[in-house]
């Protein structure tokens, strides 16, 4: 997947080249972008922390990153006028301090509602092309819209509803004019917050520190077994496999399968038998922070989801078979729930609520 994707950029990158090189030979005017966008192209170079692979960030390239853009996106992110009755933001349930999920099993809406899956924590989602425990969103610009319109998250009938309401807002449409060049558009929103979106990193954990950066006290003894254990034994990179601890695939754990809400994830989605209960694996980054776990939010401490692996999670016609019952002792798990601790680390602290929202 990941060398798939590698690919995917290499061959945007040649055809950039190519087409730039026949432009050059045909003599060509260079192409010459709207006024508009001149003004806000400061470019914004993300800062990748160590750990993390540069080469799999996932940007389109009809939505570069710019400062400007950034900026508009965290404003958006944490703006509560941007829900049906003003009481909800992005951020209301993707928080800094839970490494961007909410602390609760299922997530709380507007007036109150609940929805039926845990918030995952937002994070490293430049590095994701499709998004939600389901992947139903294949870019993070088409996620950045859907909220608005769930009736138990922002609330919104529809998108022209909410460009309605923003409409209103003189200063919001004075940013979207300057930095694409035209009035509020749904597009241009889901634009502005998947930029921020990707501004919001986990790397450079005392987990890259000894792995990647040989330092050999950045873990400790415990956390050291437990990393063998996550690659060996615990066969837990047969799935959270590569730098951000994820295959990006959908795998059927078992998770709702022991009650009578089961969540069918991806089938959903690909209407295939073989996707029925299989949910994406999540980023394991940040982990410490993001209680509870699952998609269900079943778990309350990494301590019940290590028990609830070693058993072969919870059986049914669709279990993925990589799911196998493990055999750890309880210092094996002990060691695993070390090593997940030392998944913290940097890269989002700077993702801030603003002081003050566009009048
Ligand atoms: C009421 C709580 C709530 C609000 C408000 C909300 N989210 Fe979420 N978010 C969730 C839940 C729950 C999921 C998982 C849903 C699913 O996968 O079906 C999710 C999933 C996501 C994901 C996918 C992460 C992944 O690993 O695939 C991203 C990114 C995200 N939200 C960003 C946003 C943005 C941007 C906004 C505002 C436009 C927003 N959320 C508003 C609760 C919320
Ligand atoms: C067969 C693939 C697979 C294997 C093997 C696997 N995982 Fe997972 N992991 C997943 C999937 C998929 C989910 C989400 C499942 C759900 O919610 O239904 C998940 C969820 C998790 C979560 C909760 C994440 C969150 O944000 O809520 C943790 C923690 C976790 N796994 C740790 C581990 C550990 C530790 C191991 C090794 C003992 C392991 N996983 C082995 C695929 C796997």
């Amino acid at each position: 997947m990941l060398g798939k994707r590698f690919l995917g950029v290499l061959a945007i990158c040649a055809v950039a080249m190519l087409s730039s090189w026949i432009a050059t030979l045909a003599g060509a005017a260079p192409e010459q972008k709207p006024a508009a966008n001149a003004q806000s192209a400061a470019e914004y170079k993300l800062t990748i922390p160590f750990g993390l692979d540069e080469s799999a960030v996932v940007i389109p390239q009809d939505n570069p990153l710019s400062r400007n853009k950034v900026e508009l996106g965290r404003l958006l992110f944490f703006d509560k006028r941007l829900s049906k009755n003003d009481t909800i933001a992005c951020a209301s349930c993707h928080m800094a301090k839970f490494a961007f999920t909410d602390g609760r099993p299922v997530s709380t809406g507007i007036r109150g509602q609940k929805g039926g899956r845990s918030a995952p924590a937002s994070l490293n989602r430049a590095f994701s092309s499709g998004q939600f425990w389901d992947g139903r969103a294949a870019t993070l610009e088409e996620q950045s819209v859907g909220p608005f319109i769930n009736p138990v998250e922002h609330g919104f009938a529809n998108h022209d509803e909410m460009i309605a309401k923003m409409k209103k807002i003189a200063g919001y449409r004075k940013l979207f004019l300057q930095i694409f060049g035209e009035d509020i558009t749904i597009g241009n929103v889901g634009k502005a917050i998947a930029s921020f979106q990707r501004t919001i990193l986990s790397g450079n954990s005392p987990a890259d520190r000894f792995d990647m950066g040989g330092e050999a006290n950045a873990l400790s003894d415990s956390a050291q077994k437990g990393l063998e254990l996550f690659r060996g034994k615990a066969r837990c990179t047969r799935c959270h496999s590569g730098f951000n601890f994820s295959d990006e695939k959908f795998h059927n754990l078992g998770i709702g399968w022991d009650t009578n809400t089961v969540d069918l994830g991806r089938y959903l989605v690909t209407k295939n038998p073989e996707d029925i209960g299989a949910l994406k694996t999540p980023t394991l980054r940040e982990i410490a922070r993001s209680a509870p776990y699952m998609h269900d939010g079943r778990f309350k401490t990494l301590e019940e989801v290590v028990n609830f692996y070693n058993q072969g999670g919870v059986k049914n016609p669709h279990q993925d078979q990589l799911i196998i019952p493990l055999e750890l002792t309880d210092e094996e798990k002990h060691n695993l729930v070390d090593f997940l601790h030392a998944l913290n680390g940097e890269g989002w602290q700077q993702a801030k609520a603003p002081r003050a929202f566009p009048q």
